[in-house]
Order: C-alpha cells, then sequence, then structure tokens
C-alpha cells in the first residue's frame, strides 16, 4: 500500500467519552429519514467486502454471521457490501443478478432484523465493474496474447516478416524500446494486465452501457426489494463503471462523457430506471466519490455538481468516499490484478496511521461540507452521509454539527467494534475498542481473504463455537459483547 512520504504517525484516541444521558441528547444518536425510511440514529456502517460469498456469489453462513454481528451493534444502518448486477462469474462476491440470489439474500434481511432487534435499516450496494485480466507473463504475452498488427510490423521494419519473428523480436526488447512499438493500451496491458475503460468505444458491449445499465440496476434493485432490503445504494464510487461515467477521464463521444452535465446523465438515467422499477416505499441512493484523487481527475466543483443533480432528481440519500482508482495503482506482481487501493488514490479513500500533514482521519469532511452545502443551497434536504476516518464520538458529532453531514459512516472502526455506537449509547464509550488504521483488514481484502480484525482475530481460538477461517488461525466475527447487567 502507498503511503505518504512524510510518514507522521497518527494515534486515535476515544476522545470525549459522553454519559448515556449526554448520548441521548447527542445529533448521533438522533432520528433521520432516509427518503420513505427512517433511520433510529445517525450511525452508518458503509459497504465493507468481507470475501465470504461463494464462488457464485451466494450468501453463505459466513456473510449471515458478519451482517448479524454488525447488527448486534444496532447502527442506524448497514450497507451491505458492493454486490454485482450481472450474471456473470466475479468469484467470492456477492451477486444479485438473478433471482435464483433472492432467497440467500432474505435470510441475510432476516438475521440483520432479528440481531438488532428491527432497529438497524438495511442497504445493499449495487455495482457494476468491468473486465479486468491479470498482469501476464511476459513470454506468454508476446507469444501468445498479443495480436501482431502491421503497426508493429512498420514500427519494426518488418513488413514481410513471419508473425513468430516479430513476437520473438518484441520479446527480446526492453520497456523503454517497447514504448515506442506497442500501443498505450497494449503497453499497458503488458505492465498491468488488460483492463476495458468506458471509453473503449470500438467495443461494442462497452458502447452499449448506457442502453445496457439502466437496465441491470433496475433489476436488481427490484430483487433487493423482493429480499426485504430497505433500500439500495448505487455504487458510483471509485474504480468502476459508473464512477468511470462521472469521471473527468471520460472521454465519450456519445452524449456520455466530456462535459459535467453528460458525465452525469448515464448515472441519472440508471437512477431514473431504478427507481422506476421499485415502490415508493423503497430507499434509493448512491455513493460517489467528493474527490477522485487522481491527475486529471474529477473535483469537488464536479461532485458538488453531481450532487445537486442528484437530489435534484430525487435522490433520497447521497454518500461520499473519495479515491480509490486503477488510474494511479501499484504495478500488481505477474499473476495478479491491478488493485485501485494501492496506490495515492487508494490511500485517500482508506488512509492509515502513518499519514501527512492532514493526518487519516477526516480527509473527506471538507468536500463533502461543500456537497452538502450545495445541495442545501439549490433548496433540498437530501440527507448526506460522510465516512472517512471517524473512530470517537466526539469526531462523529462535530461532523453533524459542523453541517458536514447529516449521518456518519465508520466502516474500520465498526469493523474493530461493532459494538461501538451501542457502547457510546449507553454511557460506556471507555470500552470501546478503538481501530488504530493499520489497514491489516485492508491487506486481507486486497488478497481476496476473509477479512478479519488484527484486534480481535486471534480471541477465543480455542472455543470451539467460534467460527475461524479455513486455515483455523482468525476468528470470522467479533468476540461478543453484553452490556453490564
Ligand atoms: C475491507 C474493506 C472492504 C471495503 N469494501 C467496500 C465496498 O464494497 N464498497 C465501498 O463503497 N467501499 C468499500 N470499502 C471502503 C469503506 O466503505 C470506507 O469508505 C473506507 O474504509 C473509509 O472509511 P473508514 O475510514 O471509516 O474505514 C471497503 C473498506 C474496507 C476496509
Ligand atoms: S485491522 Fe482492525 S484495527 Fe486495523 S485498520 Fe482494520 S479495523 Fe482498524
Amino acid at each position: 500500500m502507498w503511503r505518504p512520504p512524510q510518514r507522521i504517525r497518527y494515534e486515535p484516541s476515544q476522545g470525549h467519552i459522553p454519559t448515556r444521558e449526554e448520548a441521548a441528547r447527542a445529533r448521533l444518536f438522533s432520528p433521520v429519514a432516509v427518503g420513505p425510511v427512517r433511520l433510529a440514529q445517525r450511525t452508518w456502517v458503509p459497504a465493507m467486502v468481507p470475501w465470504r460469498a461463494t464462488e457464485d456469489g451466494f450468501v453463505t453462513s459466513d456473510v449471515i454471521d458478519w451482517y448479524a454481528r454488525f447488527a448486534r451493534g444496532r447502527p442506524g444502518a448497514i450497507v451491505v457490501e458492493a454486490t454485482g448486477i450481472r450474471d456473470i462469474p466475479s468469484g467470492p462476491l456477492l451477486r444479485i443478478g438473478h433471482d435464483r440470489y433472492i432467497e440467500g439474500l432474505r435470510d441475510l434481511v432476516s438475521a440483520v432484523r432479528e440481531a438488532s432487534a428491527g432497529e438497524t435499516r438495511l442497504f445493499i450496494q449495487l455495482i457494476d465493474f468491468l473486465a479486468i485480466r491479470r498482469r501476464p507473463d511476459p513470454k506468454k504475452y508476446f507469444e501468445r496474447f498479443l495480436t501482431i498488427t502491421g503497426g508493429h510490423r512498420d514500427a519494426l521494419g518488418m513488413a514481410d516478416a513471419h508473425e513468430n519473428d516479430i513476437r520473438a523480436r518484441l520479446a527480446a526488447m526492453s520497456e523503454d524500446e517497447l514504448l515506442n512499438v506497442l500501443t498505450p493500451p497494449e503497453f499497458e496491458a503488458l505492465r498491468f494486465g488488460y483492463r476495458e475503460r468506458v471509453t473503449d468505444m470500438h467495443l461494442p458491449h462497452i458502447a452499449a452501457l448506457p442502453q445496457v445499465l439502466p437496465g441491470l440496476f433496475a433489476d436488481a434493485a427490484l430483487r433487493a426489494q423482493r429480499a426485504g432490503f430497505d433500500g439500495v445504494e448505487l455504487h458510483y464510487a471509485h474504480a468502476y463503471t459508473m464512477a468511470s461515467f462521472l469521471s473527468r477521464t471520460n472521454t465519450r463521444q456519445d452524449g456520455y462523457g466530456g462535459a459535467v452535465e453528460n458525465r452525469v446523465k448515464l448515472p441519472l438515467e440508471v437512477f431514473a430506471a431504478v427507481r422506476a422499477n421499485v415502490p415508493q416505499d423503497f430507499a434509493v441512493g448512491c455513493r460517489y466519490l467528493a474527490e477522485e484523487c487522481i491527475a486529471g481527475g474529477s473535483e469537488v466543483s464536479d461532485a458538488a455538481y453531481f450532487g445537486e443533480a442528484f437530489a435534484r432528481a430525487g435522490m433520497d440519500f447521497i454518500s461520499t468516499s473519495r479515491g480509490g482508482k486503477f488510474d494511479d495503482a501499484k504495478q500488481p506482481g505477474i499473476g495478479a490484478a491491478a488493485y485501485p487501493y494501492t496506490g495515492p488514490s487508494g490511500y485517500e479513500c482508506m488512509p492509515q496511521y502513518i499519514s501527512d500533514e492532514r493526518g487519516p482521519f477526516g480527509r473527506n469532511a471538507e468536500p463533502t461540507g461543500a456537497i452538502r452545502r450545495r445541495i442545501r443551497e439549490a433548496g433540498f434536504e437530501t440527507p448526506v452521509v460522510c465516512t472517512g476516518g471517524v473512530h470517537n464520538f466526539e469526531f462523529a458529532e462535530k461532523l453533524l454539527r459542523d453541517g458536514v453531514c447529516d449521518i456518519v459512516g465508520a466502516a474500520r472502526q465498526s469493523l474493530a467494534d461493532p459494538d461501538w455506537f451501542r457502547k457510546i449509547a449507553l454511557g460506556l464509550g471507555g470500552a470501546v475498542r478503538t481501530c488504530e488504521f493499520t489497514n491489516y483488514c485492508e491487506g486481507l481484502d486486497q488478497k481476496h481473504k476473509a477479512v478479519t480484525c488484527q484486534l480481535w482475530d486471534k480471541d477465543g481460538l480455542d472455543d470451539p463455537r467460534v467460527t475461524r477461517t479455513p486455515d483455523g488461525k482468525r476468528r470470522l466475527v467479533a468476540p461478543d459483547w453484553t452490556p453490564p447487567g
């Protein structure tokens, strides 16, 4: 993982710990409407992929245990991890691209209702992503994968040579030399692995995305509603398809790229299709980037424009994140795929305790505040969720007091201690296990290993009732906590 060169160490603290009475008066524990859905409190567990689905994308008992554990902390809302809207193989990521997924998702919803005594509202994040391949072995790339073109022949001065001779010549060249022979996409495929972009208009299925995606998202949302969720979060953030449409790097010439009003067109069309396909008592919102944090990427002025457009269109909530792009990801090892959280923009998304002058806590607060101000100035009351580095009551309450957001998201802190909201609400904030922002969990995510937290995954391993990773070395859910008395 990339780290800022300043390497300043930050230590998260519990901050001011409120009494039970003070917590009861706090904004954080006051209700809020998310469109048709009422949250009992303004606490929100954002989407986190725990790598517990089957290879075919079905809910497992481990998936259910994972969400039930968060639900026992009774946050206002939980957003279930990024769930694929297509019926295509995508490894152990949850899927919702066919009716056969509804049953498992319904079990998940029931488990959350039961574990939170009906208090926690449940949303599911709907995602579309484009194809990405592993970085090839250069030998195999030149032997098999690369299509030899007239361009290569011209650049090498080998117009009439046998294809095998051209392949052998390319395989013997240095990267500097290859830069003059391969096209930029070919060079990228060699160094990082092939990756589709929304701007690959020569590919018919990419050109057709605006025709295809509204229906796919709308069908997936209806399945979520049939499974019993309270709403969906359209994933318009990070490195995925919809975020790529919003990005300043989107130069499509078909009316869906270039100017900011073109880039927001498909996200609005997807929203309209989803809204029209689900009942009015079902919430529909999105998560998108307050800043892309890449060279030439969208900035907060773009995000404020999008926020107003989403609010005007009638979204029930807006949740922000930042960064997490492929554009600056680290080169993967041979046989591995590029990962969007390995470069500076990935750091912005999940900043670690070793940081720069700005520190890892609240990097998204200022831009989210600017988005919310723009939405309010335009006359909309759409609730805004801000996430990033939140780990104690004082900080969460300040975000609400300062008008940065209406709901506070906390991903890693909730993983470290799923009961942290409940402990604070009960005046027991001193018992909170505070996240150290080491990104141990994120390292597991990157390797597609079952995500756990280093603060609890070795606890009670000798207890036969504890479910563990297949190697038996880590527990899969946080230890239980029961309020005293
Ligand atoms: C293990 C892990 C998995 C994540 N998966 C998702 C995801 O599926 N969708 C998403 O929008 N963000 C995902 N995130 C990002 C978090 O939702 C959140 O934005 C980020 O961790 C920063 O918030 P925090 O400082 O409260 O952890 C993930 C984060 C972690 C640590
Ligand atoms: S492993 Fe635990 S302590 Fe470390 S960053 Fe993740 S949630 Fe926080």
